[in-house]
């Protein structure tokens, strides 16, 4: 998509001097004590941040945190953690923390060669609404408005959608690019064979993203809960698993439109049940046709596994989303374990994304090996759904003037 991206700004020399307003994504896991559990979202937040210091702008940057009660900012809403959390990864003359600014809206001061971090913007009054008030004397703080906000690309906020129609220039950011990049690579110019995990609890919540998926992909794995609607719908035992027969038709539908174009749902040839829904519940291995009346499915068996496997090492191209077993349970991990070392190991271009699939990666340690890791939890989702995002939609419009 044709956006304007802020990297070619700085390399014009438009941003020396200028008043620029990043939005960032700095909606990061906190544990009840609002300690940070997981950082990964202010890191990618800091390339952005470092090329407008760089370049000699004012900065200023925003995000939410949650999702609060607008008009009535409460203490746990705070981007202080944040502010600290920033400060430390930039160093001096940071490294006690980026002075966090309340009551930004009217006016900011800020110089530059300056950064300052400016209060959760989803206390603001008509933020999650758009307001047109809102946006726009957001736009008038700024010179220079860059979206690099791609967990919220999904949301028309004020931040993020409103700022962007009224700021003078309106550009993406280094992380907003570089996710746009790799999902055109993997979905829009995909080297072949594409192969797409779409693992999950239920096959509602993913049905958009199979249905889309199914006109795109050569292989569409299925996994976790959704494997056992797709097993219903091949016609296997599943015994108490938890499925969606109201679903099955949507299922058949999703295999038969795959299978009209030489593509295939694998469907598990065996699988790792138990009785209860426990870690430490006994583990069985058994053929797809063997499930019995009392059991649960809980993962792939090492059959499929290794099915799955070779399929990863041999795709051009592969797109993850969700483990495809119980892998919290180290008793279930084996099948989800198996998909990340192949896909670590494979030589396609792979992207990763989704709260779970983060976790998996982590788990067996193969952030490195993975092609992209996106910082999208709902935006990824609706990328994979085939939208396209209220950020790219108005940084496209803005950029084609
Ligand atoms: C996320 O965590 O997925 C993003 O920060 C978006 O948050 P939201 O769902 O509250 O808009």
């Amino acid at each position: 998509m044709n956006v304007l991206r802020f990297s070619d700004l700085v390399a014009a020399g438009r941003a020396k001097g200028a008043r620029v307003f990043i939005r960032a994504d700095l909606n990061v896991p906190q544990d009840d004590s609002g300690k940070i559990t997981e950082d990964t979202r202010i890191r990618a937040s800091l390339p952005c941040i470092r090329m407008a210091l760089d370049a000699g702008a004012a900065v200023m940057v925003t995000s939410h945190l949650g999702r609060p009660t607008e008009g009535a900012f409460k203490p746990e809403d705070s981007l202080a953690p944040i502010a600290a959390r920033m400060g430390e990864l930039l160093g001096a003359p940071y490294a006690k923390g980026v002075p966090l600014v309340a009551n930004w809206v009217d006016g900011v001061q800020v110089a530059p060669g300056q950064l300052v971090l400016l209060e959760n913007c989803r206390v603001n009054k008509g933020e999650k609404k758009n307001s047109e008030e809102l946006a726009r004397k957001m736009a008038a703080l700024c010179d220079i408005f860059v979206h690099d906000a791609f967990g919220t690309a999904h949301r028309a906020e004020a931040s993020t959608y409103g700022i962007a129609q009224y700021a003078k220039v309106a550009c993406a950011g280094p992380l907003l690019a570089a996710e746009i990049d790799a999902i055109t690579k993997a979905l829009a110019h995909p080297k072949r064979p594409l192969v797409a995990i779409v693992a999950g609890s239920k096959v509602s919540t993913k049905l958009t993203i199979l249905q889309s998926l199914a006109s795109k992909v050569d292989g569409l794995v299925v996994g976790r809960g959704n494997a056992n609607t797709f097993m219903l719908a091949a016609g296997l035992p599943i015994g108490k698993s938890l499925a969606e027969p109201d679903l099955l038709a949507d299922a058949r539908a999703v295999i038969a439109a795959m299978k009209a174009r030489g593509a295939e749902v694998p469907i598990p040839v065996d699988v790792v049940v138990a009785k209860e829904f426990k870690a430490d519940a006994q583990a069985t291995v058994k053929a797809a046709t063997d499930v019995a009346a009392d059991d649960m499915i809980l993962d792939i068996g090492p059959k499929t596994a290794a099915l799955l496997a070779d399929k990863l090492k041999a795709a051009g191209t592969i797109v993850w989303n969700g483990p495809v077993g119980v892998f919290e349970f180290d008793a279930f991990a084996k099948g989800t374990e198996t998909i990340a070392r192949a896909i670590a190991a494979s030589s396609a271009f792979s992207i990763a994304g989704g709260g779970d699939t983060l976790a998996a990666i982590a788990k067996y340690g193969i952030e490195k090996d993975v092609g992209y890791i996106s910082t999208g939890g709902g935006a990824f989702l609706e990328v994979l759904e085939g939208k396209t995002l209220p950020a790219f939609e108005i940084l496209g419009r803005r950029a084609a003037g």
